[in-house]
């Protein structure tokens, strides 16, 4: 049985392929819902609309698990597919908490969508498990289209992050934790202009390494003789999908993508 991974566009595959590397014998499913990101806009009732028709698609493939690899979407829907689906479901926010926990520090920015830091879904985790850090918010707004549109090494890409992190630097901290799936894509922007002694946290490894414990737990790791399936849906736009995981990831760019409408009747096959 396949693992099923999502996320509103190619942001998710930072965690596909952290995942992809630790469990190499396994199938994956990924769907990238290009037709209507941003996610990180949107109202909190429709992220989570949009994020059970994603998981609703995934379970038609019959999955074993399912990985939310959208940190707006794991702070708007995450609870609520844990106790509404029938398999185990692991979203980023439990990923980033850790990284910030083990790291002792006093003084962390939280960069992420306006959706994720007004859900105040991490807030009030850290909160509970980290009551003596502080936390500085940053939304980032426009590094998600700046990352769609390949334009990751752009001198833009530079200048925005420089516009939106520039203030951090008076702040003397220590850690940015990257709370969007797109963000680890844009680290050389992010950390010319936070400052080279910033430390960026990025929770795909972690998030890959919680899956793979889960799995062995219940026994369900493919053996090693296994050789993987990938199969990788999209909501619009194919093409220019497989044109960012060859430039991002260096997948083929052949890569065999399909295109389906979420929510036609769900009646998916
Ligand atoms: N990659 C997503 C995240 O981790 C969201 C990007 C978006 O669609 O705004 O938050």
């Amino acid at each position: 049985m396949s693992l099923g991974i999502f996320d509103s566009g190619v942001g998710g595959l930072t965690v596909f392929r952290e995942i992809a590397r630790l469990l190499p014998n396994q199938d994956l499913i990924y769907l990238g819902d290009t037709a209507r990101l941003p996610y990180g806009s949107k109202s909190p009732e429709t992220i989570l609309r949009y994020t059970l028709e994603c998981a609703e698609f995934l379970l038609s493939k019959k999955i074993k698990l399912l990985v939310v690899a959208c940190h707006t979407a794991s702070s708007l829907a995450l609870e609520y597919l844990q106790k509404e689906l029938p398999i185990p479901v692991f979203g980023m926010l439990r990923p980033g908490v850790e990284l910030i926990r083990e790291s002792a520090l006093q003084k962390v920015a939280l960069l992420g969508t306006e959706a994720t830091l007004s859900s105040k879904a991490y807030q009030k985790i850290l909160s509970q498990e980290c009551p003596q850090i502080e936390i500085f918010k940053v939304a980032c707004p426009l590094f998600v289209p700046l990352v769609e549109e390949g334009m990751h090494l752009h001198p833009l890409s530079i200048q925005t992050a420089e516009y939106y992190l520039a203030p951090l630097r008076e702040k003397s901290i220590q850690a940015a934790l990257l709370a969007c799936t797109h963000y680890p894509l844009l680290t050389d922007a992010i950390q010319q202009s936070i400052g080279p002694s910033v430390c960026l946290l990025d929770p795909s490894e972690r998030c890959a390494q919680n899956v793979k414990l889960a799995l062995q737990n219940e026994h369900l790791l493919e053996p090693a003789s296994k050789s993987p399936q990938y199969q990788f849906y999209t909501t619009d736009y194919p093409d220019r999908f497989a044109r960012l995981a060859k430039q991002f990831f260096g997948m083929p760019l052949s890569l065999d993508i399909n295109k389906l409408e979420l929510n036609k009747n769900l009646n998916y096959s």
